[in-house]
């Protein structure tokens, strides 16, 4: 059977920069960049991209377009051009995105609630005891209670799952690429709309020059650059069978180079955008109730769920920009979100031969059913503890592996040549360069430094 393929070049990136584009756009790099020297920050970043994200996203381009399939079914390819079973690699990878896509629609289904609340801005004034207490229904707590099932948290993550589901049972141009077309214009329209209107509040410029504003004594601490290479292995979604499942769909004459560059270039793009946004709401937050801005910035479902909630109290017109916003970090989440989920099916159509829509409705089926553990009372314990181990070990662990395997025993002249051979600018020696030693180098050291903290 003829392997699915994407209708355009733009379709392709779109639905890459979908992937790339998400909550980590939005709630992780505007404080990463804070907290890690503002404007200075912006040197380690560009150096990881440049030196990490573009080369990963080439190199993980051209295993999909080179052994046209999802991630299991590449490695093993790989394995054996060079004698080695590594469909292992693949499986792993497909695993963390599977459990990626089970607690990330969690955050979906919040964001979906939210947006209904945002009309009326019904969270109240105590955001606080509104999310945690109201919605979550966490607080005192028995053991026995966390198990209680809570259907209005169920009903906006079957909502989500709906979507994915219908997405990804479609098919690649129908499916996904259609829905990315869709849902990534209307992002950069909302989040572009939601900046003109908030930058010219009182105070919001005073929020651009915090998070701007560079501490160059920070560019010393490797803190500092391990946070920027984190953020970007995290941010451009390469090392969980992603991006190698959506590159297998790219048609024979594709530009590899352009693309990659394209895509990592669109989404740090993005963040930079996100930044804007977050620290000109923060900054008219501060100065709305004369604090210094340092006491309101926070990041992750804290940020998004309980700052902005109260940030959009006092906006002008709070139910035009407050939906704006919950619709944006809606359609950022679900575009990755649909990403994760085919990252999963096209590794199950490969591997048992089942039609797509079998194995789409299979996998979200499960997916759904396992997800719901997440409409708990101890739904936001669990993520936690999920989330941090995913982030912090899992991913770093499965990047850090692909790399050695690509870098140490395989030859990446070989892909370097794949690349520039149908692409229209060349990459140099500096690929291979950046792939073999300065990625695992700096991984190696992240995933040190989080293990020993784990460990404390
Ligand atoms: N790149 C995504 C982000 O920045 C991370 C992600 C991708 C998470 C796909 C889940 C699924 O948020
Ligand atoms: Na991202």
């Amino acid at each position: 059977m003829q392997r699915e393929q994407w209708n355009s070049r733009t379709g392709f990136i779109l639905a890459a920069v979908g992937s790339a584009i998400g909550l980590g756009n939005i709630w992780r790099f505007p404080y990463m960049a804070y907290e890690n020297g503002g404007g200075a920050f912006f040197i380690p970043y560009l150096f990881a991209m440049l030196s990490a994200g573009i080369p990963f996203m080439i190199m993980e381009f051209s295993l999909g377009h080179k052994y046209r399939g999802a991630a299991p079914k590449v490695f093993a390819k790989l394995g054996q051009s060079i004698g080695l079973r590594l469909e292992w690699l693949g499986w792993f990878q497909v695993f963390i995105a599977a459990v990626i896509a089970v607690y990330y629609v969690a955050i979906i289904g919040w964001a979906m609630s939210y947006l209904v609340f945002s009309v009326t801005q019904s969270w109240g004034a105590d955001t606080n005891e509104f999310f945690f207490k109201s919605y979550l229904q966490l607080g005192d707590n028995s053991p026995t209670k966390l198990g209680d099932f809570q259907f209005h948290i169920a009903l906006p993550m079957t909502l989500a799952w709906a979507i994915t589901s219908l997405a990804v049972y479609s098919g690649v141009k129908a499916g996904i690429e259609r829905a990315s077309k869709i849902m990534m214009p209307l992002l950069f329209i909302m989040v572009l709309l939601l900046i003109g209107r908030i930058i010219m509040l009182p105070g919001a410029l005073e929020g651009l020059d915090y998070l701007f504003r560079p501490d160059f004594s920070k560019i010393l601490d490797a803190k500092v650059w391990s946070a920027a290479y984190g953020q970007i292995f995290f941010t451009l979604s390469v090392g969980f069978a992603i991006m190698i499942a959506y590159s297998s769909y790219l048609p024979e004459k594709s530009d590899i180079n352009n693309n990659a560059f394209m895509t990592v270039l669109i989404n740090c793009g993005f963040s930079i955008l996100g930044g804007i946004m977050i620290f000109a709401v923060l900054g008219y937050m501060a100065a709305e109730q004369s604090k210094p801005i340092t006491e309101v910035v926070t990041s992750g479902v804290g940020l998004a769920f309980v700052t902005i909630p109260a940030a959009i109290n006092l906006l002008p017109i709070p139910y035009i920009l407050g939906p704006l916003f919950f619709l944006a970090l809606v359609v950022a989440g679900l575009s990755s979100h649909i990403s994760i989920i085919e990252a999963v099916v096209s590794a199950v159509i490969d591997k048992v031969n089942i039609s797509r829509k079998k194995a789409a409705l299979l996998v979200c089926g499960l997916g759904y059913v396992t997800s719901l553990a997440f409409s708990t009372n101890g739904g936001l314990l669990l993520l936690d503890l999920v989330d941090y181990f995913i982030n912090n070990v899992a991913l770093l662990t499965s990047c850090l592996i692909e790399l050695l395997i690509m870098g140490w025993l395989f030859k990446l002249a070989n892909v370097r040549e794949y690349v520039n051979h149908c692409s229209e600018f060349n990459v140099g020696q500096w690929l291979v360069i950046c792939l073999r030693f300065i990625s695992p180098v700096m991984l190696a050291g992240i995933l040190f430094k989080n293990l020993i903290n784990t460990i404390q």
